[in-house]
């Protein structure tokens, strides 16, 4: 989701459009401004979904600016017609010289009776102020944009590229299989064959891992939106009729239509388990996918999910706070996911027609772990924050919040990491994972 989004004209108010950019961003804010390649060649149809995701438009007009809307392809123009039918809330930006021209086009006739702003380059802290005031759900606070406790983005931040993660995920496989393993036996047992649906399953090594020692295994249906992933698991265990992987979006429009066409093709009418393994805290709206999850499973079907929930973290000693205060970070990040899905999936199935809830198994502990298990235990919960931070310096220079954290999460890492170590340290990890029935 985005706060804002900037409607700017290459030629002429990009400068301006910039310097707003900056602005906003120095203040937390989501913007959506495509600097230059969304806006070299054809009118690019991913503006529609970022206007679509955006409160605020920020239409900045520089002298003569509206001139070429007289063209029904012009770019700006078609901006400008789809926020006005999206409703959004519309500030025109007027930079010196500006005008508006006597002969818009109709769809843009109202155009001159939005309340609007002079922007002036000398005033431009008090301009910047102004168009705060008159801009809609911004969550400020202090100047600066909170993160929403409750706000959920789509993310699909995972590439099969990133070996790290990929490393991360299998240590985290590995920490939770046994547990899940014994979920599968039990279920195994009430079936004659398990028809598995498994949602994001990256490399489709984790889902491999869990099903290793099930011999009722019919058939394996992997979905997942990163086509290198979805390429790696059909040459590695790829069978046709058995095991089959699809690059799909689960959160796009059309994803019921795509699943049922996936289904009918291998012959699926329905599944008898959903493994939904770390998936429902990256998605925007994991209600919808629910809902039409729990459509396709059969009468007694079940579905797993394995979530998260930082609330559940406990470290212990944590004199100098830092573990605190790393978790405080990793909340915020917004390459972590949701992290505070876990407690909501109770009731997330419960509105979506599931029964029988239970929540398996709470949390990964440190207690017993001996030394490689407390490192592995570590890099995979602490080592990824870093790495974020990183990727958010580079995306966000001039955010000076990122700057602070990545400065003090390199200073404290080693330390953490020594801690960590201690036999009397202990840490738990907000692992849920839960099991429902249709
Ligand atoms: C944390 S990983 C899942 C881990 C995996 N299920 C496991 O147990 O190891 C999240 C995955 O969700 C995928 N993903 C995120 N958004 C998605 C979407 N809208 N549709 C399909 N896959 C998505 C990402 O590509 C990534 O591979």
């Amino acid at each position: 989701m985005y706060d804002i989004f900037i409607s700017y004209r290459r030629d002429g108010s990009f400068e301006m459009a910039r310097l707003l950019y900056d602005h906003l961003r120095m203040r937390g804010l989501n913007v959506f401004f495509d600097l230059q390649e969304l806006r070299s060649g054809k009118f690019n149809v991913k503006l529609y979904s970022a206007i679509d995701e955006s409160s605020n438009f920020l239409l900045v007009l520089p002298q003569g600016g509206l001139d070429r809307c007289v063209n029904e392809d012009d770019w700006l123009r078609m901006e400008i017609e789809y926020a006005i039918e999206k409703n959004k809330n519309i500030v025109p930006l007027m930079m010196n010289g500006f005008d508006w021209p006597k002969d818009l086009p109709d769809s843009l006739k109202n155009l001159p009776l939005y309340n609007a702003v002079s922007m002036s380059r000398e005033y431009l802290d008090a301009s910047i102020e102004r168009v705060l005031s008159m801009c809609v759900n911004l969550r400020l606070r202090g100047g600066m944009r909170v993160k929403e406790e409750d706000e959920r983005i789509q993310n699909d931040y995972f590439s099969f590229d990133d070996e790290k993660e990929r490393r991360r995920l299998q240590i985290q496989e590995e920490l939770t299989r046994a547990i899940e393993v014994a979920e599968y036996e039990k279920i195994e047992r009430e079936y004659d064959e398990l028809i598995v649906l498994d949602l994001s399953f990256v490399t489709a090594d984790s889902i491999m891992a869990k099903l290793e020692n099930c011999q009722k295994v019919a058939k394996l249906i992997g979905i997942e939106s990163d086509e290198k992933s979805v390429e790696y698991a059909n040459e590695r265990y790829g069978e046709q009729g058995k095991r089959v992987f699809y690059c799909m979006d689960m959160e796009s429009e059309g994803f019921e239509a795509a699943l049922d066409k996936v289904m009918s093709e291998n012959g699926v009418k329905e599944f008898n388990v959903i493994n939904l393994s770390w998936v429902l805290m990256n998605l925007r709206s994991p209600f919808k996918l629910l809902k039409i999850l729990r459509k396709k499973l059969s009468k007694n079907g079940a579905v797993f999910v394995k979530d998260i929930d930082d609330a559940y973290n406990i470290a212990y000693p944590d004199e100098n706070g830092y573990f605190e205060r790393a978790v405080e970070i990793c909340n915020r990040d917004e390459l972590s996911g949701y992290r505070r899905s876990g407690r909501q999936v109770y009731t997330l199935l419960y509105r979506a027609g599931f029964k029988k809830t239970q929540l398996n198994r709470l949390c990964i502990t440190t207690a017993e772990m001996d030394s490689d298990q407390r490192s592995n235990l570590f890099e995979t919960y602490f080592s990824f924050v870093r790495e974020d931070l990183r990727v958010l310096a580079e995306k966000y220079p001039d955010d000076k919040r990122v700057a602070a954290d990545l400065e003090w999460y390199e200073n404290v890492y080693d330390d953490m990491e020594e801690l960590f170590q201690d036999d009397a340290f202990y840490f738990s990890f907000g692992v849920m994972l839960f099991t429902a029935k249709k």
